[in-house]
Protein backbone atom coordinates (compact mmCIF):
# COMPACT_ATOMS: atom_id res chain seq x y z
CA UNK A 1 0.00 0.00 0.00
CA UNK A 2 1.50 3.49 -1.34
CA UNK A 3 2.44 5.67 1.60
CA UNK A 4 1.50 9.47 0.96
CA UNK A 5 3.39 12.47 2.00
CA UNK A 6 1.36 15.90 1.92
CA UNK A 7 4.22 18.65 0.86
CA UNK A 8 3.00 21.90 1.88
CA UNK A 9 4.52 24.56 -0.51
CA UNK A 10 5.45 21.71 -2.59
CA UNK A 11 5.88 24.14 -5.78
CA UNK A 12 8.72 25.93 -4.21
CA UNK A 13 12.02 25.25 -4.47
CA UNK A 14 12.91 23.22 -1.84
CA UNK A 15 9.66 21.49 -2.32
CA UNK A 16 9.44 20.58 -5.20
CA UNK A 17 13.33 18.82 -4.95
CA UNK A 18 11.73 16.89 -2.26
CA UNK A 19 8.97 16.05 -3.79
CA UNK A 20 10.82 14.38 -6.80
CA UNK A 21 13.08 12.75 -4.35
CA UNK A 22 10.10 11.09 -2.67
CA UNK A 23 8.27 10.49 -5.79
CA UNK A 24 11.58 8.56 -6.52
CA UNK A 25 11.57 6.52 -3.51
CA UNK A 26 8.08 5.34 -3.99
CA UNK A 27 5.60 7.43 -2.12
CA UNK A 28 2.92 9.37 -3.28
CA UNK A 29 2.97 13.02 -2.84
CA UNK A 30 -0.19 15.30 -2.20
CA UNK A 31 1.45 18.98 -3.51
CA UNK A 32 0.04 22.08 -2.11
CA UNK A 33 1.17 25.60 -2.37
CA UNK A 34 -0.87 28.85 -2.22
CA UNK A 35 2.04 29.75 -4.78
CA UNK A 36 2.53 33.25 -3.27
CA UNK A 37 5.88 32.85 -3.67
CA UNK A 38 6.67 31.07 -6.69
CA UNK A 39 4.84 29.96 -10.40
CA UNK A 40 4.63 26.69 -11.80
CA UNK A 41 7.61 26.65 -13.52
CA UNK A 42 9.08 23.58 -10.80
CA UNK A 43 5.49 21.80 -10.50
CA UNK A 44 5.69 21.31 -14.41
CA UNK A 45 9.69 20.30 -13.96
CA UNK A 46 8.85 17.85 -11.11
CA UNK A 47 6.23 16.31 -13.93
CA UNK A 48 8.89 15.99 -16.30
CA UNK A 49 11.37 14.43 -14.23
CA UNK A 50 9.70 11.71 -13.06
CA UNK A 51 7.21 11.09 -15.83
CA UNK A 52 4.27 12.10 -13.57
CA UNK A 53 1.94 14.10 -15.40
CA UNK A 54 -1.07 13.20 -13.54
CA UNK A 55 0.73 14.70 -10.49
CA UNK A 56 -2.17 16.61 -8.53
CA UNK A 57 -1.34 20.52 -7.59
CA UNK A 58 -3.67 21.97 -5.12
CA UNK A 59 -3.76 25.43 -4.66
CA UNK A 60 -4.73 26.54 -0.99
CA UNK A 61 -3.36 28.56 1.95
CA UNK A 62 -2.86 26.86 4.96
CA UNK A 63 -3.84 29.97 7.03
CA UNK A 64 -7.43 29.07 5.92
CA UNK A 65 -7.99 26.56 8.43
CA UNK A 66 -11.32 25.09 6.99
CA UNK A 67 -9.36 24.01 3.72
CA UNK A 68 -6.70 22.77 5.46
CA UNK A 69 -9.61 20.83 7.63
CA UNK A 70 -11.28 19.91 4.14
CA UNK A 71 -7.69 18.64 2.27
CA UNK A 72 -7.50 16.67 5.39
CA UNK A 73 -10.33 14.78 5.47
CA UNK A 74 -10.49 14.52 1.43
CA UNK A 75 -6.80 12.87 1.14
CA UNK A 76 -4.95 9.72 3.05
CA UNK A 77 -2.17 11.98 4.43
CA UNK A 78 0.11 9.54 6.24
CA UNK A 79 3.08 12.48 6.30
CA UNK A 80 3.39 16.32 6.05
CA UNK A 81 6.06 17.77 4.78
CA UNK A 82 5.48 21.75 6.29
CA UNK A 83 7.85 24.19 3.88
CA UNK A 84 4.77 26.60 3.18
CA UNK A 85 6.40 29.89 5.10
CA UNK A 86 7.68 33.16 4.13
CA UNK A 87 11.67 33.19 4.34
CA UNK A 88 12.84 36.47 3.72
CA UNK A 89 14.92 37.53 6.42
CA UNK A 90 15.49 41.29 5.54
CA UNK A 91 11.33 41.63 4.90
CA UNK A 92 11.04 40.12 8.31
CA UNK A 93 12.19 43.10 9.76
CA UNK A 94 10.40 45.24 8.50
CA UNK A 95 6.99 43.38 8.37
CA UNK A 96 7.35 41.09 11.10
CA UNK A 97 2.93 40.27 11.53
CA UNK A 98 3.21 39.39 8.48
CA UNK A 99 5.78 36.64 9.50
CA UNK A 100 4.38 35.82 12.26
CA UNK A 101 0.97 35.12 11.06
CA UNK A 102 1.94 33.47 8.15
CA UNK A 103 4.60 31.30 9.04
CA UNK A 104 3.12 30.40 12.50
CA UNK A 105 -0.61 30.01 11.83
CA UNK A 106 -0.21 28.28 8.59
CA UNK A 107 1.97 25.39 10.67
CA UNK A 108 -0.74 25.92 13.84
CA UNK A 109 -3.75 24.85 11.35
CA UNK A 110 -1.44 21.74 9.64
CA UNK A 111 -1.01 20.16 13.25
CA UNK A 112 -4.77 21.35 13.99
CA UNK A 113 -6.31 19.48 11.10
CA UNK A 114 -3.70 16.33 11.58
CA UNK A 115 -4.88 15.78 15.18
CA UNK A 116 -8.58 16.11 14.48
CA UNK A 117 -7.83 13.56 11.57
CA UNK A 118 -6.76 11.01 14.12
CA UNK A 119 -2.80 12.06 13.63
CA UNK A 120 -0.01 12.21 11.62
CA UNK A 121 3.80 12.36 10.87
CA UNK A 122 5.07 16.08 10.38
CA UNK A 123 8.28 17.02 9.32
CA UNK A 124 9.46 20.59 9.74
CA UNK A 125 11.78 22.57 7.77
CA UNK A 126 13.76 24.16 10.50
CA UNK A 127 16.96 26.13 9.73
CA UNK A 128 20.63 26.36 11.28
CA UNK A 129 19.48 30.03 11.80
CA UNK A 130 18.30 29.19 15.65
CA UNK A 131 21.57 28.42 16.42
CA UNK A 132 22.75 32.37 16.09
CA UNK A 133 26.26 32.96 16.58
CA UNK A 134 27.25 29.56 17.77
CA UNK A 135 29.61 29.65 20.67
CA UNK A 136 31.42 26.08 19.38
CA UNK A 137 31.79 25.04 15.88
CA UNK A 138 30.60 22.72 14.57
CA UNK A 139 27.21 22.90 15.97
CA UNK A 140 25.61 19.82 17.18
CA UNK A 141 21.28 19.45 17.53
CA UNK A 142 22.59 20.01 21.47
CA UNK A 143 24.27 23.09 20.88
CA UNK A 144 21.99 26.15 22.23
CA UNK A 145 19.45 27.58 20.41
CA UNK A 146 20.64 31.82 20.63
CA UNK A 147 17.90 34.83 20.63
CA UNK A 148 16.39 35.12 17.14
CA UNK A 149 18.13 38.18 15.35
CA UNK A 150 14.64 38.35 13.08
CA UNK A 151 10.79 37.79 12.98
CA UNK A 152 11.47 34.83 10.27
CA UNK A 153 13.95 33.34 12.88
CA UNK A 154 12.04 33.85 15.65
CA UNK A 155 9.34 31.67 13.32
CA UNK A 156 11.76 28.82 13.08
CA UNK A 157 12.05 29.04 16.65
CA UNK A 158 8.72 28.85 17.70
CA UNK A 159 7.93 26.38 15.08
CA UNK A 160 10.03 24.04 16.32
CA UNK A 161 8.22 24.52 19.72
CA UNK A 162 4.96 24.06 19.24
CA UNK A 163 5.72 20.83 17.37
CA UNK A 164 7.64 19.61 19.99
CA UNK A 165 4.55 20.71 22.63
CA UNK A 166 1.98 18.73 20.38
CA UNK A 167 3.86 15.75 19.86
CA UNK A 168 4.49 15.54 23.56
CA UNK A 169 0.57 16.49 24.89
CA UNK A 170 -0.81 14.08 22.63
CA UNK A 171 1.94 11.87 23.05
CA UNK A 172 -1.02 9.41 25.44
CA UNK A 173 -2.34 8.91 21.93
CA UNK A 174 0.61 8.75 20.38
CA UNK A 175 -1.00 10.87 17.17
CA UNK A 176 1.35 13.15 15.93
CA UNK A 177 5.01 12.39 15.52
CA UNK A 178 7.74 15.12 14.70
CA UNK A 179 11.25 15.45 12.94
CA UNK A 180 12.53 19.49 12.70
CA UNK A 181 15.65 19.16 9.82
CA UNK A 182 17.88 21.94 10.12
CA UNK A 183 19.13 23.18 7.53
CA UNK A 184 22.06 24.73 6.75
CA UNK A 185 22.77 26.60 3.15
CA UNK A 186 20.23 25.20 0.65
CA UNK A 187 22.19 25.75 -2.78
CA UNK A 188 22.05 24.37 -6.14
CA UNK A 189 19.62 23.14 -8.46
CA UNK A 190 18.46 19.45 -9.89
CA UNK A 191 20.90 18.28 -12.59
CA UNK A 192 17.75 18.62 -15.45
CA UNK A 193 17.76 22.18 -14.85
CA UNK A 194 13.84 21.99 -14.78
CA UNK A 195 14.22 22.89 -11.22
CA UNK A 196 15.89 25.51 -9.28
CA UNK A 197 15.80 28.54 -7.14
CA UNK A 198 13.21 31.03 -8.60
CA UNK A 199 14.24 34.25 -6.38
CA UNK A 200 11.44 37.51 -6.86
CA UNK A 201 13.19 40.86 -7.18
CA UNK A 202 17.12 41.37 -5.87
CA UNK A 203 18.00 37.76 -4.38
CA UNK A 204 18.92 38.28 -0.68
CA UNK A 205 20.61 34.70 -0.62
CA UNK A 206 24.38 34.25 -2.05
CA UNK A 207 23.97 31.59 -4.51
CA UNK A 208 20.90 33.19 -7.00
CA UNK A 209 23.42 36.33 -6.83
CA UNK A 210 26.49 35.00 -8.00
CA UNK A 211 24.53 33.30 -10.89
CA UNK A 212 22.29 36.42 -11.87
CA UNK A 213 25.49 38.42 -11.62
CA UNK A 214 27.44 36.23 -13.62
CA UNK A 215 24.19 35.96 -16.67
CA UNK A 216 24.49 39.47 -16.65
CA UNK A 217 21.04 41.05 -14.61
CA UNK A 218 23.31 42.04 -11.93
CA UNK A 219 26.16 44.20 -12.46
CA UNK A 220 27.78 43.72 -9.32
CA UNK A 221 28.22 40.81 -6.30
CA UNK A 222 29.04 42.55 -2.97
CA UNK A 223 31.27 40.58 -0.64
CA UNK A 224 29.96 41.53 3.01
CA UNK A 225 33.13 42.17 4.92
CA UNK A 226 36.35 40.72 4.34
CA UNK A 227 37.48 41.66 7.68
CA UNK A 228 36.05 38.69 9.88
CA UNK A 229 38.70 36.56 11.47
CA UNK A 230 38.11 33.88 9.70
CA UNK A 231 40.93 31.89 7.00
CA UNK A 232 40.41 34.38 4.15
CA UNK A 233 38.23 37.68 6.09
CA UNK A 234 35.49 36.10 4.51
CA UNK A 235 32.04 34.31 6.47
CA UNK A 236 32.06 30.64 6.95
CA UNK A 237 28.93 28.74 5.87
CA UNK A 238 27.91 24.78 5.54
CA UNK A 239 26.82 24.99 1.92
CA UNK A 240 24.33 21.84 1.14
CA UNK A 241 23.35 20.85 -1.90
CA UNK A 242 19.50 20.95 -2.63
CA UNK A 243 19.09 17.60 -3.85
CA UNK A 244 21.08 16.02 -0.87
CA UNK A 245 18.72 18.15 1.61
CA UNK A 246 15.82 16.66 -0.71
CA UNK A 247 17.29 13.48 0.14
CA UNK A 248 17.62 13.90 4.13
CA UNK A 249 13.66 14.53 3.74
CA UNK A 250 12.96 11.14 2.06
CA UNK A 251 14.88 9.37 5.04
CA UNK A 252 13.27 11.72 7.70
CA UNK A 253 10.04 10.55 6.48
CA UNK A 254 10.91 6.81 5.72
CA UNK A 255 11.99 6.62 9.65
CA UNK A 256 8.93 8.27 10.97
CA UNK A 257 6.69 5.74 8.73
CA UNK A 258 8.86 2.85 9.31
CA UNK A 259 8.23 3.01 13.07
CA UNK A 260 12.04 3.77 13.47
CA UNK A 261 12.06 7.12 15.50
CA UNK A 262 13.22 6.74 18.97
CA UNK A 263 11.85 9.99 20.54
CA UNK A 264 8.44 11.19 19.41
CA UNK A 265 10.52 14.55 19.03
CA UNK A 266 13.66 14.46 17.11
CA UNK A 267 15.74 17.10 15.76
CA UNK A 268 18.56 16.77 13.10
CA UNK A 269 21.02 19.00 11.58
CA UNK A 270 21.20 18.91 7.47
CA UNK A 271 24.82 20.10 6.64
CA UNK A 272 27.94 18.66 5.14
CA UNK A 273 29.99 19.71 8.24
CA UNK A 274 32.63 21.34 5.58
CA UNK A 275 32.71 25.19 6.25
CA UNK A 276 33.28 27.04 2.62
CA UNK A 277 33.90 31.09 2.97
CA UNK A 278 32.32 33.09 0.51
CA UNK A 279 35.47 33.82 -1.23
CA UNK A 280 36.30 30.22 -1.94
CA UNK A 281 32.69 29.56 -3.29
CA UNK A 282 32.96 32.37 -5.66
CA UNK A 283 36.30 31.09 -6.83
CA UNK A 284 34.77 27.61 -6.85
CA UNK A 285 32.14 29.00 -9.16
CA UNK A 286 34.23 30.75 -11.44
CA UNK A 287 36.43 27.69 -12.08
CA UNK A 288 34.18 24.97 -12.29
CA UNK A 289 32.13 27.02 -14.69
CA UNK A 290 34.64 28.73 -16.46
CA UNK A 291 33.46 32.23 -15.85
CA UNK A 292 34.62 35.62 -14.64
CA UNK A 293 32.17 36.87 -11.72
CA UNK A 294 32.20 41.01 -10.86
CA UNK A 295 32.71 41.20 -7.17
CA UNK A 296 34.32 43.66 -5.24
CA UNK A 297 34.22 43.32 -1.01
CA UNK A 298 32.02 45.69 0.59
CA UNK A 299 30.62 46.35 4.25
CA UNK A 300 29.65 43.55 6.45
CA UNK A 301 26.18 43.20 6.42
CA UNK A 302 24.04 43.69 9.41
CA UNK A 303 22.84 40.42 11.14
CA UNK A 304 25.20 38.18 9.59
CA UNK A 305 27.16 35.49 12.02
CA UNK A 306 30.65 35.01 11.01
CA UNK A 307 30.76 31.43 11.13
CA UNK A 308 27.96 28.37 11.28
CA UNK A 309 28.61 25.03 9.66
CA UNK A 310 27.16 21.10 10.84
CA UNK A 311 28.00 18.38 13.11
CA UNK A 312 25.62 16.40 10.86
CA UNK A 313 26.55 12.67 12.28
CA UNK A 314 23.32 12.10 13.75
CA UNK A 315 21.96 12.35 10.74
CA UNK A 316 24.17 10.24 9.29
CA UNK A 317 23.79 8.07 11.52
CA UNK A 318 20.27 7.67 12.47
CA UNK A 319 18.95 8.65 9.14
CA UNK A 320 21.62 6.77 7.44
CA UNK A 321 22.15 9.61 4.82
CA UNK A 322 24.97 11.74 4.21
CA UNK A 323 25.59 14.86 1.79
CA UNK A 324 27.22 13.49 -1.61
CA UNK A 325 27.34 15.88 -4.09
CA UNK A 326 30.79 18.06 -4.15
CA UNK A 327 30.32 21.51 -3.82
CA UNK A 328 31.76 21.77 -7.27
CA UNK A 329 28.94 19.74 -9.05
CA UNK A 330 26.39 21.67 -7.04
CA UNK A 331 27.65 25.23 -8.28
CA UNK A 332 27.51 23.72 -11.32
CA UNK A 333 23.93 22.99 -11.15
CA UNK A 334 22.88 26.33 -10.01
CA UNK A 335 24.51 27.77 -13.22
CA UNK A 336 23.32 25.12 -15.37
CA UNK A 337 20.08 26.38 -14.19
CA UNK A 338 20.65 30.11 -14.36
CA UNK A 339 21.42 29.47 -18.27
CA UNK A 340 17.82 27.71 -18.66
CA UNK A 341 15.97 30.04 -17.13
CA UNK A 342 17.69 32.56 -19.82
CA UNK A 343 17.16 30.62 -22.64
CA UNK A 344 20.67 29.79 -22.42
CA UNK A 345 20.81 26.18 -22.52
C1 LIG B 1 20.11 33.23 5.52
C2 LIG B 1 19.33 33.16 6.79
C3 LIG B 1 18.97 31.73 7.04
C4 LIG B 1 18.24 31.14 5.86
C5 LIG B 1 19.15 31.26 4.65
C6 LIG B 1 18.51 30.71 3.40
C7 LIG B 1 19.75 34.28 8.96
C8 LIG B 1 20.77 34.91 9.84
N1 LIG B 1 20.16 33.73 7.84
O1 LIG B 1 21.37 32.60 5.76
O2 LIG B 1 18.17 31.61 8.16
O3 LIG B 1 17.92 29.80 6.10
O4 LIG B 1 19.43 32.64 4.45
O5 LIG B 1 17.47 31.50 2.95
O6 LIG B 1 18.60 34.29 9.29
N2 LIG B 1 26.63 37.17 1.03
C9 LIG B 1 27.40 38.09 0.33
N3 LIG B 1 26.80 38.78 -0.68
C10 LIG B 1 25.49 38.60 -1.03
C11 LIG B 1 24.72 37.66 -0.31
C12 LIG B 1 25.33 36.98 0.72
O7 LIG B 1 28.58 38.29 0.62
O8 LIG B 1 25.01 39.29 -1.94
C13 LIG B 1 27.27 36.38 2.11
C14 LIG B 1 26.65 36.60 3.48
O9 LIG B 1 27.31 37.64 4.14
C15 LIG B 1 26.91 35.23 4.13
C16 LIG B 1 26.90 34.25 2.97
O10 LIG B 1 27.09 35.02 1.81
O11 LIG B 1 28.18 35.22 4.70
C17 LIG B 1 25.60 33.48 2.85
O12 LIG B 1 24.51 34.43 2.84
P1 LIG B 1 23.00 33.99 2.51
O13 LIG B 1 22.97 33.17 1.27
O14 LIG B 1 22.18 35.23 2.52
O15 LIG B 1 22.61 33.02 3.70
P2 LIG B 1 22.71 33.27 5.28
O16 LIG B 1 22.72 34.69 5.63
O17 LIG B 1 23.82 32.41 5.79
Amino acid sequence: MAKYVLVSGGAGYIGSHVTVELLNAGYEVIVADNMSNCDETCYEGVKKITGRADLPLIKMDFCDLEATRKLFKEHQIDAVIHFAAFKAVGESVAEPLKYYKNNLESFVNVITAAHENGGCNILFSSSATVYGEPEKLPVTEKSPRQPATSPYGETKQISEDILSACVKAYTTDGIIKGIALRYFNPIGAHPSALIGELPRGVPNNLVPFITQTAIGKRECLSIFGNDYPTPDGTCLRDYIDVVDLAKAHVAAVSRMLDGKMEESYEVFNVGTGRPVSVLELVNSFEKVNNVKLNYRFTDRRAGDVMSVYADPSLANEKLGWKAERSIDETLESAWKWEKSLAGKE
